[in-house]
């Protein structure tokens, strides 16, 4: 596991985006995995300006995103479908055929899901890192051997997202489809961008702590290729 130390979020979105460009650059059809949330947002960003400035294209990659909610459109403007085509998506030259998302809320979406992926094979899978070190949807508990699946959201995750719905729980899907931590090992390579204070614990249990299923990140000290961006205040528990 490698961990690069950046002074604040810009720098280690733009070291993010040097990983990343290492990997499309070897590679014109490279299969992305990419995630949503604040954190990758600023790698977005280098890969769009990249993209419009040098014409960096993504027209023959193939995107798989982590996870997704259960029980709203894709089309909702809360969606990770819609997150990523305003974030991502609408901004560089990937074809809207070749972009995939996990949807629905049953075995057979699932399965479909790790098919899908088993045929291309992720060259590089971007992570944020949640504050209890969750990756995608798999919360503390979460089998090291489990694939794409269903999970209920729990009440913590319900009422921090309230912001987004109005802030009315009731609206906020109780239910998401994510990739698994067996599934996420599968990727050749892992960026995992972690930034800010609140994730420093985290960080710790993912660099330094003991590989538990009660710290899901944790499992990334067994992978071959692991690249971890952090910023100095994610950071601070580990130097
Ligand atoms: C996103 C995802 C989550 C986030 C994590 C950090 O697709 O699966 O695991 O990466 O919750 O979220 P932010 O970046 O908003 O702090």
């Amino acid at each position: 596991m490698e961990v690069i130390i950046c002074k604040d979020y810009d720098e280690a979105s733009a070291k993010a985006y040097e990983v990343m460009k290492e990997v499309i650059s070897a590679k014109d059809d490279a299969t992305l995995g990419l995630a949503t949330g604040s954190t990758p947002i600023g790698l977005y960003k280098n890969m769009i300006k990249d993209h419009k400035e040098n014409g960096v294209s993504y027209a023959k990659c193939h995107s798989f995103n982590l996870d997704e909610y259960v029980g709203i459109d894709r089309n909702h403007e809360q969606s990770y479908y819609t997150f990523m085509h305003e974030n991502l998506f609408n901004h560089i030259d990937i074809k809207e055929e070749n972009i995939n998302l996990p949807y629905g809320d049953d075995q057979a979406a699932c399965d479909a899901y790790e098919k899908a992926m088993d045929g291309y094979k992720i060259d590089i899978q971007v992570l944020g890192i949640g504050a209890n070190g969750h990756i995608g949807f798999n919360e503390p508990g979460t089998s090291f051997d489990s694939l794409t699946h269903i999970v209920d959201l729990q009440e913590k995750t319900i009422s921090d997202n309230a912001r987004f719905f109005n802030n009315d729980m009731n609206l906020v899907p109780k239910k998401a489809i994510t990739m698994g931590i067996a599934t996420i090992m599968k990727a050749k390579k892992v960026l995992l961008i972690a930034t800010g204070a609140n994730k420093a614990d985290a960080v710790y249990g993912l660099v330094k702590g003991e590989v538990t299923e009660s710290l899901p990140a944790s499992i990334l000290q067994r992978h071959p290729d692991v690249v971890v961006v952090v910023d100095e205040a994610a950071a601070s528990k580990i130097k």
